[in-house]
Order: structure tokens, then C-alpha cells, then sequence
């Protein structure tokens, strides 16, 4: 039931706190993420592989882009990410020593499945499943599983389930660098960030209000333009992603460094922009696009963390959010996307938990 939401996608969204502490259960050692918890072999699995590849869809699919940073610095393996529809139509090379890991909310995507048997017949060192129902085809027939713990997720719009995947995702890149010989006090740093990052997501939620206050700039615009860099690009993406979905309104994202390079020549006062940039370095890089942006009368929107310097001025909303780890930094710029999103549609009167044309589990080709 909704309880006292008036949507399960909100519903969903507030959850967030309650089910990343539950992906986090049991996972934690003091100062280290405990590899046993994806199976008795996966000690032995993760000491030869050299390479991954990470297949999936729609918002699962983000959720790998975002993990091809973290595992490449923290693992120091080379990874691919790609949509499942695309990587089981291709010649794929399978490398020896590869592993091959699906992220799936329903595990019953079909294209995902058929990634997997595809890949099966290449020849990878094993395969990983991170999925949030047991029992599903994904999982049954996969080597290794990590389930995501975010319990049944109803909206179509992911959300949940998405925050819960990176969770999985930073443990699957801190176990993998503990295997490959990660410095012990960055293990150390990073594991006591998760701890407290139930914690900090509820201190994100609690700036409904002022989300929903930035909605109304939305509800009347035909196109909406986002922007990140780095892991904060494919944040942006899943930004982009929910407001199509869910209000209908022409949505893209681009890294911002791509700006000069096709998009600015739509930015003009009927296209918001809407910029992730946590912290200080990023927000150095992405000034002069937010410049540009300004320049040609667009609307800008900064998500970003309370201890950077950026004054809000005509044009320039700022919204600030609590200082966190840079590297869980995705996670946490996720939800207040969420919630923008949400706004908008319940502002359009759209059916935000069952949008048109889609469906919770796309189960054909
Ligand atoms: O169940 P899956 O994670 O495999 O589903 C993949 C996509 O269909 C899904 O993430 C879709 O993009 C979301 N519902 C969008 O919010």
C-alpha cells in the first residue's frame, strides 16, 4: 500500500534511507566490505579478473556508467558498459578473464537474460547478477548474485531500486579493490562514507519543500537540458531519464564538457538547464558552461554541495545540498533529481506510477 503517499514513486523515494542501510546489512566489516558476500567463490573469482563488462537497460544502464568510474580507479580494471540490446547484437570480443555482470531491479529484462546466455557462449570467467528479486531468471541463472535488498518496487519510475544498485556497486568495487590490493585506508575511508549514508540521504529528502518549490519553473517547458561531468554525467542522464518519463517533457543530458559542441545551439530562455555539480572541482569546470548557458538567456539549476562558492544570481537557482564523500557523491545527487522530477509530473497531472506506454518489467524484446 501507499500509506500516507499519495504515489508509490514517493513512497519509493522516501524508502531510500531505510533500503540503502538494508544493501549495506551484514556486507560491512570494520574497515572493509566483506567479499564473502558475493558467495563462498568469489574470493577466488575476483583475484583473476581483468576485465568487466556490465550490461543492462534504462536506468540499470546508468547505474553501470557510474560504476565503470569507480571500479577503473578503485579496482584499477578496465570496464565496458552497455545496453543489453546492443551488447547481445554484437560481434563482443570476450577477453579471457572477464567478468560479466548484469544489474537488473526485476531480473526478468529480456534483453539482459539474452545478454547473459550470449555472453555465456563467449566465454567469460563468471558471471554476476546484481538484482533486486530472488529468484529471478537473472539471478538463477547467473554464477554469482548480490541482491539489492530495496524491496518490490511498484512505480515504473526506478528509483529505489536504482539507489540501491550503486550501493551494491560501491560494495562490489570496494570488495574487488580489496582482492587486487587497495590501500587499506582508502577501504577504510569509503566504508565509514556508506555507513553514513542512510543518514545523509534523509538529511537530502528533508529538501522536499524546496525542490518542489523549483517544479513550477518546469511545468510549463517543453525540453529540459541536463548536465554533469565524470560520474555526475550519468546522474545526469537518469535525471533526464525520470523527467521523460514521468512529465512527458523532452529531456536530455550531456557531459558538460559537450555543450560547445552541439547542444548550446538549443539553449535559449524556454530550455532550464539543470546542473550536478557536487563539489568545488567540478563546479570550477563546469563555470564557464554555466556562463555560456547564461549567456544566451537560459535558466540554470545547480544541484550542489553547501560548501561550495557560488552565489545564486538572476537566472541561477542554487540548490544546496549537505556536504558528502565526493565519491558517494552520485548517489546522494540522485534523489533530489528524483523528487524535481516527481514535482513536475504531479504539477502536469500525469499518471506518475504508471506513465504511458511503459511498463514495470519489459520482459519481450
Ligand atoms: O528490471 P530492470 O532493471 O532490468 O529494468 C530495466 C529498465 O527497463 C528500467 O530500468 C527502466 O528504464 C526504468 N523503469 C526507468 O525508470
Amino acid at each position: 500500500s501507499k500509506g500516507d503517499y499519495r504515489h508509490f514513486m514517493l513512497k519509493e523515494i522516501h524508502e531510500q534511507p531505510a533500503v540503502i542501510a538494508a544493501a549495506l546489512e551484514g556486507r560491512l566489516g570494520e574497515q572493509s566490505v566483506l567479499v564473502e558476500s558475493f558467495g563462498p567463490e568469489a574470493e577466488a573469482l575476483f583475484d583473476r579478473v581483468r576485465q568487466i563488462h556490465i550490461v543492462a537497460c534504462g536506468t540499470s544502464y546508468h547505474a553501470g556508467m557510474v560504476a565503470r568510474y569507480w571500479l577503473e580507479r578503485f579496482a584499477g580494471v578496465p570496464v565496458q558498459v552497455e545496453v543489453a540490446s546492443e551488447y547481445r547484437y554484437r560481434q563482443v570480443v570476450v577477453p579471457e578473464d572477464t567478468l560479466f555482470v548484469t544489474l537488473s531491479q526485476s531480473g526478468e529484462t529480456a534483453d539482459t537474460l539474452a545478454a547473459l546466455r550470449f555472453a555465456r557462449e563467449r566465454g567469460y570467467l563468471a558471471s554476476l547478477a546484481i538484482c533486486n528479486v530472488p529468484g529471478s531468471s537473472l539471478v538463477r541463472e547467473s554464477d554469482l548474485t548480490l541482491m539489492t535488498q530495496a524491496g518490490p518496487e511498484i512505480g515504473v519510475a526506478s528509483t529505489k531500486a536504482f539507489t540501491t544498485q550503486l550501493t551494491a556497486l560501491m560494495l562490489l568495487t570496494l570488495a574487488l579493490g580489496r582482492v587486487k590490493g587497495l590501500d587499506g585506508g582508502v577501504q577504510a575511508e569509503l566504508v565509514a562514507a556508506l555507513r553514513g549514508l542512510p543518514g545523509l540521504v534523509e538529511r537530502v529528502l528533508r529538501l522536499d519543500p524546496q525542490v518542489e518549490a523549483l517544479s513550477a519553473a518546469f511545468a510549463e517547458k517543453h525540453h529540459a537540458l541536463f548536465l554533469g561531468r565524470g560520474a555526475h554525467f550519468p546522474i545526469a542522464l537518469e535525471g533526464a531519464l525520470k523527467l521523460k518519463e514521468i512529465s512527458y517533457i523532452h529531456a536530455e543530458a550531456y557531459p558538460a564538457g559537450e555543450l560547445k559542441h552541439g547542444p548550446l545551439a538549443l539553449v535559449d530562455s524556454e530550455m532550464p538547464v539543470i546542473s550536478v555539480a557536487p563539489n568545488d572541482e567540478l563546479l570550477d569546470k563546469l563555470k564557464s558552461n554555466l556562463q555560456e548557458v547564461r549567456a544566451r538567456g537560459g535558466e540554470l539549476f545547480v544541484f550542489a554541495d553547501e560548501q561550495v562558492k557560488l552565489e545564486e544570481e538572476e537566472g541561477i537557482r542554487v540548490l544546496r545540498l549537505p556536504h558528502v564523500h565526493e565519491v558517494l557523491a552520485p548517489i546522494v545527487y540522485t534523489v533530489p533529481l528524483q523528487l524535481l522530477s516527481y514535482h513536475v509530473a504531479v504539477l502536469k497531472g500525469t499518471d506518475v506510477d504508471q506513465p504511458r506506454n511503459l511498463a514495470k518489467s519489459v520482459t519481450v524484446e
